[in-house]
């Protein structure tokens, strides 16, 4: 399977000036020799919404992809909806992928399975792939509860087939699990890759029971992931690849990252 190495930037970097920066510096390091086998791994980025039509003319002629970090929940092409971006949106500014679901969404924006429910359904009309995040807190680690929260995202999943079942055709194509736990995020702490692996399979074996066209979905890791501990990751093989925060705002550690995930499926 090939590996994913994607970069969330958040709210970064702060000026188009800076965003030109890190291009330039990501894609000089990929023509590099030394960094021709990252690109076996597929490289993705996902800008600021504002960024995205720049980011995305840069990357054309190169193998790195551009996703958006959300979409709106409440139409997938125009309306009233003041400070949403749209799928159809998205879309025409050149990004063929969105994060949703991104635990920074579910805590700061209180965003529900309904409302990514929503979010899903307005994605796939576009023909936007979806990157969805899920991952458990703290205190849901701490009290064993992680693959019953995880249970508890992915059936937004079941329901969207239920309501959809058109979007099987190619949602294998069209979609990856992004299991990043909450308490991992920004902290230098992680899991260990015994736990990663047992909830990616737990993840996996869920969604082909959702429909058996889902057999073998991509499932990356997230949660601190750094140059240190890329290589102990991508040696599992549950684990398919890495979206990665902190240490993609450096074209070096992120292609560091790609390098560790693309060893593994050379
Ligand atoms: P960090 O890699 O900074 O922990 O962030 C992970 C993340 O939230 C990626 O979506």
């Amino acid at each position: 399977m090939q590996a994913w190495v994607i970069g969330n930037w958040k709210q970064n970097p702060a000026t188009r000036h800076d965003v030109n920066a890190l291009l330039d510096d990501l894609l000089f390091a990929i023509n590099e020799k030394e960094h021709a086998d990252a690109t076996s791994c597929q490289l993705m980025v996902a800008p600021s919404c504002i960024h995205i039509a720049a980011v995305n003319d840069r990357l054309r002629n190169s193998s790195v992809f551009c996703a958006a970090q959300d979409i709106s929940a409440h139409s997938a092409s125009t309306g009233a909806y003041t400070g949403d971006c749209s799928a159809q949106q998205i879309v025409d500014a050149g990004a063929a992928w969105t994060i949703l679901g991104h635990s920074e969404r579910r805590q700061y924006h209180q965003e529900s399975h309904g409302c990514l429910l929503q979010k899903m359904t307005h994605a796939l009309t576009q023909n936007l792939g979806v990157v969805f995040c899920i991952g458990e807190t703290q205190v849901q680690y701490d009290a064993k509860e992680t693959l019953a929260v995880i249970d508890a995202q992915l059936s937004v999943i079941k329901v969207l087939l239920a309501q959809n079942p058109e979007f099987i055709a190619g949602l294998s194509e069209r979609l990856i699990i992004a299991y990043e736990p909450v308490w991992a995020i920004g902290t230098g702490k992680v899991p260990t890759v015994a736990e990663v692996s047992t909830t990616h399979r737990h993840i996996k074996q869920t969604l082909a029971g959702f429909n058996e066209t889902l057999d073998n979905m991509t499932v990356l890791y997230g949660g601190s992931v750094n140059v240190d501990n890329a290589d102990i990751f991508a040696a599992d093989a549950m684990i398919d690849g890495a979206l990665v925060g902190g240490a993609s705002l450096k074209a070096e550690s992120f292609l560091a990252i790609a390098m560790a995930f693309s060893r593994t499926t050379a």
